[in-house]
């Protein structure tokens, strides 16, 4: 079954509210008819919490999704600076992303942590969005498959049946390719998807896996977008810093629709 690409930018710690209303106004003029294109890719940005209003408003009607970048596991409570899960739904969101390397390196994320959030995340008809990845140092020590393989096994210990019934994505993003221009060659993301891919269809089935979204994240843009989402597996990107220019991304989601 030909899986629908997904191309989300994470905006990370960026953009004010003037800053995402320009971006949208002439994101949205560069796609043209936006609805058609998100017929045929599916287009989301995970953004920080100021700016959740301003982008649902920018976005409506236009089959964005619009995300958070984290959330926390429990439904309320003395948690200084987080976000729950309840009150991303209150603000109409409609996913996260989870287990970004930058939580996992800066603020000690653990994949307990990541599997709890994606249990809740999915009970709530959220979608997660789930980054996996390895460091320069473990791919240096070929330690890549097993990095991803317990990232996302030992997640998934804190996902109940009923939760791993729902959707979810998966995204690679290697943390060496992440903000530094060395982009994953095609065939090095490729060769991991698809080792991705074959872990899924262990847990889940051959059928169900096959519908499960692998995105690519880490340095990529307009000018290699097209070589990675040509490969079988990838699915798609999760996209840093060509996310938040609007003629770069808009020319990505064309790309990626030009191969649907
Ligand atoms: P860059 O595209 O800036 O490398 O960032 C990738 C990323 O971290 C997306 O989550």
């Amino acid at each position: 079954m030909a899986r629908k690409k997904l191309l989300a930018g994470n905006w990370k710690m960026h953009k004010t509210r003037a800053e995402a209303s320009e971006f949208f106004q002439s994101f949205t003029k560069l796609l043209g008819n936006v609805g058609d294109v998100t017929r045929s890719v599916e287009v989301g940005f995970g953004v920080p919490p100021t700016l959740f209003d301003t982008c649902l408003a920018k976005s409506q009607g236009t089959g964005v999704k619009i995300l958070a970048q984290n959330c926390h596991y429990e439904t309320h409570g003395a948690f200084t600076g987080e976000i729950s899960v309840p009150q991303l739904l209150d603000a109409h969101l409609q996913g996260s992303i989870i287990g970004h390397s930058e939580r996992r390196q800066y603020y000690n994320e653990t994949n307990e942590a990541v599997g709890k959030k994606w249990n809740v995340l999915v009970k709530a008809g959220l979608l997660p969005i789930v980054c996996v990845g390895e460091t320069r140092q473990e791919r240096e020590a070929g330690k890549t498959l097993d990095v991803v393989k317990t990232q996302i096994d030992e997640a998934l210990k804190f996902v109940s049946d009923e939760a791993r019934s729902k959707e979810f994505v998966i995204a690679y993003e290697p943390v060496w390719a992440i903000g530094t221009g060395l982009t994953a060659t095609p065939e090095q993301a490729e060769d991991v998807h698809k080792v991705i891919r074959d872990l899924l269809t262990r847990t889940f089935g051959e059928a169900r896996s096959s519908t499960i979204k692998i995105l690519y994240g880490g340095s990529m843009n307009a000018a290699n977008c097209k070589d990675l989402l040509s490969k079988p597996n990838i699915d798609g990107g999760l996209v840093g810093g060509a996310s938040l220019k609007p003629e770069d991304f808009a020319s990505m989601v064309l790309t990626a629709k030009g191969l649907s």
